[in-house]
């Protein structure tokens, strides 16, 4: 049977394919928190008010980085290197979708239009994001250890979206809704393309390492084309609207000192 809860169910059984699987997410997740991280530390002071919520954007993304670690350790496995393939942060960063990482390197303040960039692009990783955890609570909710952890997760995935679609309608009122809608329009359309291509990517890992036979490896990849076409066809929409969210502040709360980036 083909369907996603035995594929989540092989991975999951597996020592290496559960290894690569954690690893690729703690990776992407400490990329994640290094960025905002970055950016915190860098808001321009017709923004200061971001600054607090951003560290707490990064602080969270620590925290899931941490939270996958975790998981590989209760196992006894260590953190494998990712391939460059499936390093979904990277290649969004390589696509020129966000703020680039040798502009935050330098450690100059940002402008407000870096802002705008950083949080259409944080509209659109985190929609994924959220729609990634929400999948996976589908499927491995019941999972004792696996359950709990994405459970958190996906709350706080959630929640980075929210404030996404507030500050970026904030934004758009004092008048940056044009560059807005079109830093959307660009950023979604390069991620489900990149989407996709990691997805490929990571699939083909895992089919190696579980011995898929080639019709089931065959049925995966059409599977992710197919829900590509689906979202280059009109499903990206649902990645720049801007709406607001039930939740106001989400991201108000204090960051842990611990994970405070310097
Ligand atoms: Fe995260
Ligand atoms: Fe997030």
């Amino acid at each position: 049977m083909l369907s996603a809860k035995t594929i989540y169910g092989e991975i999951f059984d597996n020592d290496e394919a559960f290894g690569l699987f954690c690893s690729i997410a703690a990776s992407g997740e400490a990329q994640g928190g290094w960025e905002n991280g970055k950016i915190a530390a860098l808001v321009p002071g017709s923004q200061a008010g971001l600054a607090a919520k951003i560290a707490r954007h990064g602080a969270d993304e620590d925290k899931h980085g941490r939270i996958f670690n975790a998981l590989l350790r209760k196992r006894g496995l260590e953190p494998v290197a990712v391939p460059a393939e499936v390093d979904y942060i990277m290649q969004l960063e390589a696509a020129g979708i966000g703020l680039a990482h040798a502009r935050l390197r330098r450690e100059e303040e940002l402008t407000e239009a870096d802002i705008v960039t950083y949080l259409a692009h944080s509209r659109v990783t985190e929609q994924r994001a959220s729609e990634q955890m929400r999948t996976l609570l589908r499927h491995v909710g019941d999972h004792p250890d696996i359950g709990r952890a994405v459970r958190m997760i996906s709350a706080d995935e959630d929640n980075h979206l929210a404030y996404c679609h507030e500050e970026l309608l904030r934004l758009a009122t004092a008048g940056h809704g044009e560059v807005i809608r079109a830093t959307l329009r660009a950023a979604a359309l390069a991620e489900i393309a990149i989407h996709r291509d990691v997805s490929l990517a990571v699939m083909a890992h895992l089919g190696r390492i579980l011995g898929w036979p080639r019709p089931k490896a065959a049925i995966l990849a059409a599977g992710i084309r197919g829900a590509y076409a689906c979202e280059r066809l009109g499903g990206w929409r649902r990645m720049v609207s801007l709406r607001m969210p039930a939740r106001r502040n989400a991201l108000g709360g204090s960051v842990p000192a611990q994970t405070r980036h310097a």
